[in-house]
């Protein structure tokens, strides 16, 4: 894989000084944290979008056919979905349909079930819109992480509970849930009448031979399902590309329709469009290359972090690792304070996707192996030196 050669000058809000000044309290890091990758993007994605801009006029547009047909082949050939286009609405941001399904489908002070650790706008959104979170904290057991189907039964009876929010591949812990796991939680959501909602975002990025699922599949068992994915991680593109709010129930789907249209959302962005068609018919190739490099930089995290003190949660899925410091440090925001300090290596606190993540840190890997391994190493570094 390519890396840009461009990174260190664009204005990336990983590297914004006043960012990681206020949030590592220092601007000279090298950032590990945002979850975009370092890689350039697949040429022809790169091609259609230059060849776009030469056109040189950018009126109102729609989505062609040629559209539709790349995104049924993406869906039907990688997942076995028949992904029909008017079971799909597009959003500015998967946060957006989030945020407007708990709006729609629940009252405020209503309990919305998430499975902390999880990325950190689920509870950022539920308190926005004056919702409760319900949380049903995942499990780790022999070094994987599991649902706790047992607390989700009980949390899914609450009179409260109105909605259930779920990650898939789950970001930051990298687990990419299974067909059986699945099907528990589709059947948990239909007895409780809840509306399940699903981030699919990282469903490309599967890593070992890890076989995606996504509840669409078990949507002839319950369809009061809602997917929010896009390709934004998948093909970096985190800057450029809209979300895909998938629902296969008509009536659901008409009222978020209708909701959509009132703040009139979902209008075609000439760039976001070509870059979406490119990825979904001529992507394939660049995401076959990006998968073995990822799971090379795992294989040399875990070669690296051997008989060393840190632990690491192989990931399943996502361009993330969770690294595990609990045998070292005592203390979340100390240790934070001090890898950061020590190493130079700008890492996503596990505390900030909830408390059930305190003492891990996430790391992204997409980068080269190279850098990923000077940062593995700087951060070892550190954590020898520290004594309490
Ligand atoms: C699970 C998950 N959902 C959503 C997003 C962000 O999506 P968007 O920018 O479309 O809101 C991220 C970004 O890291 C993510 O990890």
């Amino acid at each position: 894989m390519k890396i840009d050669p461009n990174i260190k000058d664009l204005p990336l809000t990983k590297s914004k000084p006043t960012t990681l000044e206020s949030i590592f309290g220092k601007s000279d890091l090298i950032p590990f944290w945002v979850a975009d990758m370092e890689f350039q993007i697949a040429s022809p994605i790169q091609k259609a979008l230059i060849n776009r801009i030469d056109e040189g006029s950018f009126g109102y547009e729609y989505k062609p056919d040629s559209f539709y047909k790349a995104q049924k082949e993406w869906y039907h050939k990688r997942y076995g979905i028949a992904l029909e286009k008017e079971q799909v609405l597009y959003s500015p941001s998967i946060t957006t349909s989030i945020t407007m399904l708990i709006e729609n489908y629940s009252n405020k002070g209503d309990g919305i079930l998430i499975q902390p650790p999880v990325f950190t706008e689920f509870r950022t959104l539920i308190k926005k819109v004056k919702r409760r979170i319900v949380k049903n904290p995942l499990k780790l057991q022999d070094n994987k992480y599991q649902f706790d189907f047992e607390d989700l039964e009980k949390k899914a009876q609450l009179a409260h509970t109105k909605i259930l929010l779920i990650c898939n591949p789950h970001n930051p812990v990298g687990k990419v849930w299974c067909k059986e796991d699945l099907g528990r939680i589709v059947a948990i959501a239909k007895a409780n009448d809840l509306l399940l909602i699903s981030d699919e975002i990282h469903k490309d990025i599967t890593l070992f031979d890890t076989h995606f699922t996504s509840v669409l599949h078990f949507a002839d068992q319950y369809d009061k399902i809602a997917v929010c994915t896009s390709e934004a991680k998948t093909f970096n593109l985190c800057g450029i590309v809209d979300s895909m709010l998938i629902i296969p129930n008509d009536e659901l789907r008409h009222f978020m329709r209708l909701f959509f249209s009132k703040y009139n959302l979902g209008r075609t962005n000439a760039l976001s469009r070509v870059a979406l068609e490119a990825a979904y018919s001529c992507g394939e190739s660049w995401l076959a290359e990006l998968l073995p490099a990822l799971e090379k930089n795992v294989r040399s995290i875990a070669q690296e972090l051997k008989n060393t003190p840190i632990g690491l949660v192989e990931p399943e899925g996502t361009f993330q690792v969770w690294l595990d410091f609990r045998k070292i440090f005592k203390d979340s925001n100390q240790m934070f304070r001090y890898i950061t300090e020590t190493s130079g290596i700008g890492l996503n606190a596990g505390h900030w996707f909830g408390h059930e993540g305190a003492l891990f840190m996430r790391m992204n890997i997409a980068t080269t192996n190279e850098k990923v391994v000077y940062a593995i190493q700087r951060i070892k570094e550190a954590v020898s030196t520290f004594s309490e």
